[in-house]
């Protein structure tokens, strides 16, 4: 399976003991002509020495991949534009904010700045961890009529419960992906998010903490191929 028809968003973050700018052109060399984006977030970007050593990651990621920032925003609209116009200044066009915080004032405003500037908006409607259930999951209905309304590119809903996945897909057609965390150590196998009705898989350790990153790149996208009819 080629980058384009590859389902796997790759995520970026850094081991301990590692230069992560290295190591992040590392992974992308070896992994770029066969997954769909990468995702970055603030394990990576705390650890860099200048920002703008974002736009060597953005340049190596290349203009046909998604180039995601995960910071997981959760502000008001007008906070949030100052904090990611850097990012599509180096390069970045996808971002990760939370539905919770709703449209007006917020979301409203961050998705119409990235609009004009040919980026998208992702938003979180329920999260791979256990700790989603005491809160988010219980509102995932409301969460997914704010993302709809604001008009996001995308969702972000969690390989480690695909019952939230069907009820995200049923809900939204095809207005909107559906991103997928959880696979490896989270618990989910590859596949598992793409059977139930995701369009990506998020994937970082069992790809980036592997000794052969594109060997096991290869071989997820053989599952997804084979499990998708695809070929
Ligand atoms: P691993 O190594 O567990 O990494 O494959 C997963 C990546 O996905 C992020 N993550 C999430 N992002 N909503 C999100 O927006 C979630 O529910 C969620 N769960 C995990 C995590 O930060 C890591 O980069």
């Amino acid at each position: 399976m080629s980058g384009s028809g590859s389902r796997i968003i790759v995520a970026l973050d850094p081991p301990d003991d590692v230069n992560v700018v290295d190591w992040c052109l590392s992974i992308i060399g070896e992994t770029r002509d066969l997954v769909a984006g990468y995702k970055i977030g603030l394990p990576l970007l705390v650890r860099l020495d200048s920002i703008n050593e974002l736009s060597l990651l953005a340049r190596a990621m290349g203009d046909g991949l998604l180039r995601i920032v995960d910071l997981k925003l959760a502000d008001i609209g007008d906070v949030m534009v100052s904090s990611i116009k850097p990012f599509i200044h180096y390069g970045f066009n996808y971002f990760i904010a939370h539905s919770f915080i709703g449209c007006r004032d917020g979301l409203g405003v961050l998705n119409s700045f990235l609009r004009e500037n040919n980026a998208w908006l992702i938003t979180v409607v329920s999260m791979s961890h256990r700790g989603s259930v005491e809160v988010m999951d219980s509102i995932v209905d409301r969460l997914l009529e704010v993302s709809v309304n604001v008009g996001a590119w995308g969702v972000v809903a969690p390989a480690t419960r695909p019952e939230i996945i069907r009820f995200v897909r049923k809900h939204i057609g095809s207005r909107a992906r559906i991103l997928s965390p959880g696979i490896g150590p989270q618990g989910a196998r590859p596949g598992d998010a793409l059977m139930a009705g995701a369009d990506y898989e998020i994937i970082g350790r069992m790809i980036t903490r592997n000794s052969g990153p594109r060997h096991v790149v290869k071989e997820i996208n053989k599952i997804h191929e084979s499990l998708l009819g695809e070929g």
